[in-house]
């Protein structure tokens, strides 16, 4: 099984202006998006996760036309998608009006996708603290033995502490990593929202990987091949 991966746009169109973050290239990124979906496909991915932050200002009366741009875009592609929201999109709530919301637990072969699309920004902060922890734990305790590796796919940073005044890690990261580090699960955490990304970590035995943010230079994707015991990650 091989996932494509792509994160962090932050698209205007619609939505007049661009970032006052110059390199962040948000008017360019349709014709981007296309461009890497076409790349993703022609490696045969089986699906494409998007990481979030797929517009740039949530609260712009026309973010939600630019999401259903952005969504007629992934559709076109012709490769399945699974889009969860970042910090810098519509409330869930509504961004789920356009995207079509991912089911918790993801089957594919012998990969079981975890999904937390619900996670925001808490009220008056900049970070994310996930709430049912005790839900998380039951789902994860349950090790079936044709799960070869678990994706756990959110758009906040779980590992490493990201040192930096703006904060980009769940604020209960600790707890967030007790439950995945006791499940004896393979597991591969995917997140967005930190630009610069990481390469694969791997700490007490969970790999953690970050994507660069599509919307910077050299507006990267990736690939994820999940087929053998190695997972290999690689930026096109
Ligand atoms: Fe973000």
């Amino acid at each position: 099984m091989k996932l494509g991966f792509l994160t962090d746009l932050h698209f205007r169109n619609a939505v007049p202006g661009t970032s006052s973050i110059e390199k962040r290239r948000c008017r360019q990124m349709g014709d981007v998006l296309c461009r890497n979906l076409k790349l993703l496909k022609n490696e045969g991915v089986d699906l494409v996760v998007c990481g979030g932050d797929l517009v740039d200002e949530p609260d712009h009366p026309a973010a939600l036309k630019d999401l259903a741009e952005l969504r007629r875009i992934f559709d076109e592609a012709g490769v399945p998608t699974l889009v969860i929201p970042g910090n810098h999109d519509p409330h869930p709530d509504d961004f789920y009006k356009i995207f079509k919301r991912p089911d918790r637990v993801l089957r594919i072969g012998d990969i079981e996708l975890i999904t937390f699309c619900e996670d925001v920004p808490l009220t008056g902060a900049e970070d994310s603290e996930r709430q049912d922890l005790a839900g998380m734990e039951k789902l994860f305790a349950k090790n079936s033995r044709d799960v070869r590796h678990t994706v756990v796919v959110q758009h906040y940073i779980i590992y490493p502490p990201i040192d930096s005044e703006y904060p980009y890690n769940y604020r209960n990261f600790s707890a967030i990593r007790a439950i995945m580090e006791e499940s004896g699960r393979s597991i591969f955490s995917l997140s967005g929202h930190y630009h610069r990304g990481f390469d694969v970590i791997e700490k007490n035995g969970v790999s953690y990987f970050c994507g660069k943010a599509m919307c910077e230079e050299p507006f990267p994707c990736y690939t994820v091949d999940l087929s053998g015991d190695e997972i290999e990650v690689r930026e096109l």
